[in-house]
Order: C-alpha cells, then structure tokens, then sequence
C-alpha cells in the first residue's frame, strides 16, 4: 500500500446467490490492482432469491473470511450511488462470455453517468471458473449434490448452517 496517498477502493457488486469460486476469483484480481475491495451484496429487481441479503451476505463472509483487505457489505440501493458514497476508485465485476459482456457494458455505461469518478474494470474468468455459476450451485443445493469445488469450505458449511436453520423455522410455522 502507498503510505502517501489514500488507498485505493474498487467495489465488487453482485447478487451473490450464493458466492462461488468464480466470484472469489474476481475478488483476488480486483486485489492485484486495488488497495482494498469491498464486496457489495446487492439486489438485482429482475431477480428472486434462494438466500435473503442478510444470508448471502453471511454466506459471501464465510467465503471470504480469511482474505486480508476485503470487506464484505449489504447494500439495498443503486451501485452509483454506493460508488459515490464510498468513494470507491472502481467497480470491478467479472464476465464469463459475449452476453454477460454486453450486460456489463451497458452497466459501465449507466454507473459511469452517475458516478463519473468510479471506472469499471471488467474482468474474463478463466476458462476452468467459467464453468461456475450461481445457478448451478443453486441447482446443487436443491438436488443435495456436493458443493465441493464450487465455492470455499467455509461458505460450504455456512450454507449448510443456513439450511438448518431455515429448515427448522419451517417446522416451527
Ligand atoms: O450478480 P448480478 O445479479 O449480475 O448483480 C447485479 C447487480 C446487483 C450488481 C446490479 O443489479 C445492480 O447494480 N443493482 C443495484 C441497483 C442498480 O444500480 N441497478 C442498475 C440498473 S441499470
């Protein structure tokens, strides 16, 4: 870290529903080129969910629990407004092919009208986590197949824990 200038922040947003080593990846690249990452657990209105934001954002801490200058956080609003409020240097998201290219794009575009000091750094993901998804992990979750592979240990057992515990509400109501 450069001990005369600020730290630099990028922001890594997502549903994150839940985190998997794709996204992890993502976090590890934007840490190559930024002082500090904040991963925003976010809402995406097109979206439904498996995990609330509060249990996505417990999952995403589990996952990322021992890396050094990460900070994970819940926001419910617009990322422009979150990259101003943070005075975050970039938004850092990655992109698996041509579609989720476009997307990210159109995206840049829009937050970069808003928040005109906050680039976007648009990250490939290798072609071995390209395979990773959220949905897929979901897919796993629904058919109780290992989660091995998809996401860290730590977030393995926390989404267990989640389970559990929803479970067990279940067959309290
Ligand atoms: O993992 P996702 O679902 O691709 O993440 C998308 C997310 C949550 C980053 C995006 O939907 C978002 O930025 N949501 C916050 C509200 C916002 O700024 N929307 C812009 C719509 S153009």
């Amino acid at each position: 870290m450069n001990n005369n200038k600020k730290p630099t922040i990028a922001i890594v947003p997502g549903s994150f529903d839940p985190i998997t080593n794709g996204h992890v990846f993502i976090v590890k690249e934007a840490l190559k080129l930024y002082d500090k990452v904040i991963l925003a657990v976010m809402i995406n209105s097109e979206k439904t969910y498996k995990f609330s934001l509060a249990e996505r954002k417990e999952i995403a801490k589990s996952a990322l629990e021992n890396m050094q200058n990460v900070e994970v956080i819940s926001f419910d609003g617009w990322l422009y407004e979150l990259a101003q409020n943070l005075k975050a240097d970039a938004i850092v998201k990655g992109y698996r092919n041509d579609v989720d290219l476009k997307y990210e794009q159109q995206m840049a575009k829009f937050n970069q009208q808003h928040a005109p000091n906050t680039k976007t750094v648009l990250i490939k993901a290798s072609d071995d986590i390209t395979i990773l998804s959220s949905t897929l992990v979901r897919e796993r979750i629904d058919k109780k197949e290992s989660l091995d592979s998809f996401l860290p240990n730590s977030a393995i057992n926390k989404i267990e824990e989640i389970l559990t515990r929803n479970n067990k509400k279940c067959r309290e109501c």
